[in-house]
């Protein structure tokens, strides 16, 4: 599933390289009365994971946005080298999961998609008590740098590496439930994590908050910002669960997919 908050023309934030996790006044003038849309999915869905894109907290060219700034996840536990869970062979070399960690009952995650391993997150947990529970965890592959899985290691940040040079975002939705037993999954992350997941088929369903203004601009992080649909590949077809009226002349819409409208 995916949650995302929109312009009616589906742009994601203001600009190109204009990170909403820095802030901007103008994105901020646009969602005025929105309240924080991490809150209302996790009232509405209750997933066990949150999950988002690198883009959302790497530095783009021109910005000055610390690298890793995040607001979600916090410092906490700093327990070095905590055991692991019992994993089946061949997991050990991939899989960093601290019992001290896994083993919280109700255990959450706010789960980032890492492939080179490149965020470095500011907290373990997050420090706002809305998140109590949750803990993050990166999905990286074999292109993240033996340094930074260490990093995470020394922070007890929990990882799954999965793919040789991106994540293999089909295989780590089964390693989720597989290792974490997760069922439910929503992907609040940027355009292209969105894209790439909608054309690996692994979205069941798409969550929109769609403001009352138009943003327009080539190159603006858009919904779905995935390669362009191939001569035989066809749109994704989706069936209307609901539409709401929000505050401020907002709407929420729900669509379950049905799948690729092929002939
Ligand atoms: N309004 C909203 O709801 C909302 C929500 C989130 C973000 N944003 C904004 O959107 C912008 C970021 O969006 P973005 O589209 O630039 O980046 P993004 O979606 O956050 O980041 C791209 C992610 O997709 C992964 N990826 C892309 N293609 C892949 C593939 N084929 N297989 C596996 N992984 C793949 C990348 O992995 P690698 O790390 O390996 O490259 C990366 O994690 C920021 O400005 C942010 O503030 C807005």
């Amino acid at each position: 599933m995916t949650h995302n908050v929109v312009s009616v023309d589906g742009r994601l934030t203001i600009a190109p390289g204009v990170s909403l996790l820095a802030g901007d006044d103008r994105w901020a003038a646009i969602t005025a009365g929105l309240g924080d849309p991490y809150a209302w999915v996790r009232q509405t869905h209750d997933p066990e994971v949150i999950l988002e894109g690198s883009g959302s907290f790497l530095p783009h060219a021109g910005e000055g946005v610390q690298p890793g700034h995040v607001e979600a996840p916090s410092g906490g536990e700093r327990a070095g080298d905590a055991d692991q869970v019992s994993l089946p062979d061949g997991d050990a070399d991939r899989v960093f999961l601290p019992d001290a960690v896994v083993s919280s009952s109700g255990r959450r995650w706010f789960t980032v998609v890492d492939g080179r391993g490149r965020v470095n997150l500011e907290y373990a947990e997050p420090p706002d008590p809305g998140w109590a529970g949750w803990h993050a965890l990166v999905l990286t592959s074999g292109a993240a740098p033996a340094a930074h899985l260490a990093q995470l290691r020394a922070r007890t940040i929990p990882y799954l590496v999965v793919g040789a040079r991106r994540v293999d975002l089909a295989r780590a939705l089964d390693e989720l439930a597989r290792l974490l037993g997760v069922a439910t999954v929503i992907c609040t992350g940027g355009g292209r994590l969105g894209g790439a997941l909608l054309r690996a088929g692994l979205v069941d369903e798409i969550d929109l908050e769609v403001l009352p203004a138009a943003i327009g601009g080539r190159g603006t992080p858009a919904l779905f910002d995935a390669p362009p649909l191939g001569r035989n590949e066809w749109p994704v077809r989706l069936e209307l669960r609901s539409v709401e009226r929000a505050g401020g002349g907002r709407l929420r819409l729900r669509y379950d997919v049905l799948g690729p409208a092929g002939p």
